[in-house]
């Protein structure tokens, strides 16, 4: 009798264990399979895809949304960038981003030259994949903060 007690505490103990840290791992953190499944991650940047037109100015979105860290600081270098903006799409491949990395993807992209690559990233760009939104949906970012951006990923895939 005295065992089953124990038993049960240790069950009890274990049950609350579990709740709460699905309770802490639940909003939105990244790395959580859940929310950074293609499909989670698609579902909420999809208004980009909507929203943005070409030549105009998109409407900030989710983390991209937000003045980043460091933004009296002058130009963020292009690792800074792609973390804070461009990895919610460009890390996974979602809606049909070259992945960073993916020589494939990015060799015939890079081939077009760095200035295309840049004004492509700069203005939004429609290609075979899906869209680009202009920026990245990052309207706080400089320009030059974006061509950092490109240049990062490209490199990435040298
Ligand atoms: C909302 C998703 C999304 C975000 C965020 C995003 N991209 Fe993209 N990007 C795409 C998609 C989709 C494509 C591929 C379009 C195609 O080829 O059909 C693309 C393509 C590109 C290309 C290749 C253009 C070409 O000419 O082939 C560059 C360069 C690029 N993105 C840069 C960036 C940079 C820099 C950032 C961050 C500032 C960023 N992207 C953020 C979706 C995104």
């Amino acid at each position: 009798m005295i065992k089953l007690t124990v038993i049960n505490r240790l069950l009890v103990a274990a049950a609350a264990l579990v709740l709460s840290s699905a309770a802490v791992a639940a909003p939105g953190q990244l790395g959580a399979e859940s929310s950074m499944s293609p499909a989670a991650v698609k579902e909420r940047i999809k208004p980009v895809g909507s929203v943005c037109v070409q030549g105009e100015e998109c409407k900030p979105v989710g983390l991209a949304a937000q003045p980043l860290a460091g933004a009296s600081a002058g130009p963020r270098t292009g690792e800074q960038v792609y973390n804070a903006v461009c990895t919610a799409c460009h890390s996974i491949g979602v809606a049909g981003a070259p992945k960073v990395g993916d020589k494939a993807d990015w060799s015939p992209r890079i081939a077009q030259g760095e200035k295309i690559l840049i004004q492509h990233a700069l203005n939004g760009f429609t290609g075979k994949k899906g869209q680009m939104p202009a920026k990245g949906g990052c309207a706080a970012c400089s320009d030059e903060e974006i061509a950092n951006g490109v240049k990062y990923m490209a490199g990435k895939a040298k």
